[in-house]
């Protein structure tokens, strides 16, 4: 069964714990945590993940999109993130920083933009726990899904596959209940959708939707 994790980015903010409400029966819930230098946005911040630690979340799933990831991947685990996404266009010791992740009691997830191809995994695919594949071009909720870059989907299928390799596949950006099942069948276990989710009527059924969907 697939999975969803809702990107807290597309929320209105303004009503976060009601929000939030809407999403308990999600699997992840999804922070976005940009630093307006590897992406050209500002948002999320240790104050929202203490703000989240006195609410009742689904476990958080935290994409860091900012350099050198490895200067605040403990922290954000300290703060209660189960999965912590790093790109690998952002990091240089990505080996060190994935087990750090590891030992810090976190989920490692490596994140490649639309342009890195999936061959560049390569030698970091046997310590990973997951891949998250951006199909758009990280900063913002509700841009279009770049559709040519989500074959990745069925080629990181196919290199798991393969070498037996257990690795879990998520996507992230454009995601809607449109594309949901096709990626779902390429391979994704995981499900990021923000403002499929939180600008749709229903959020509920969106999140139940997704949940139902099976390879
Ligand atoms: C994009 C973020 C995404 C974004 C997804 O840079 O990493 O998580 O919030 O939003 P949607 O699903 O609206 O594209
Ligand atoms: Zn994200």
């Amino acid at each position: 069964m697939a999975m969803i994790s809702p990107s807290l980015l597309a929320a209105d903010l303004s009503h976060l714990s009601e929000e939030i409400k809407k999403v308990r029966s999600a699997d992840l819930l999804h922070i976005d945590v940009m630093d307006g230098v590897f992406v050209p946005n500002i948002t999320f911040g240790v104050p929202l993940m203490e703000a989240l630690s006195r609410l009742d979340t689904p476990p958080l799933d935290v994409h860091l999109m900012i350099d050198d990831a490895s200067r605040y991947a403990e922290e954000y685990i300290g703060l209660g993130a189960s999965i912590l996404t790093v790109h690998i266009e952002a990091v240089t010791h990505l080996h060190r920083l994935i087990s750090d992740i590891k030992d810090a009691g976190a989920e490692a997830f490596v994140s490649i933009n639309p342009h890195t191809p999936v061959s560049l995994l390569e030698e970091i695919l046997p310590v990973v726990d997951g891949v998250l594949v951006m199909t758009v071009n990280p900063g913002f909720t509700a841009q279009k899904f770049i559709a040519s870059v989500a074959g990745k989907i069925k080629k990181l299928d196919f290199i798991r596959n393969q070498s037996g390799l257990r690795f879990k596949i998520a996507v992230d950006g454009g995601v809607d209940l449109l594309n949901a099942s096709s990626l779902v069948s390429d391979g994704a276990d995981i499900l990021v959708m923000g403002a499929a989710v939180f600008r749709s009527d229903s959020p509920e059924e969106v999140v139940r939707k997704v949940k139902e969907l099976r390879r």
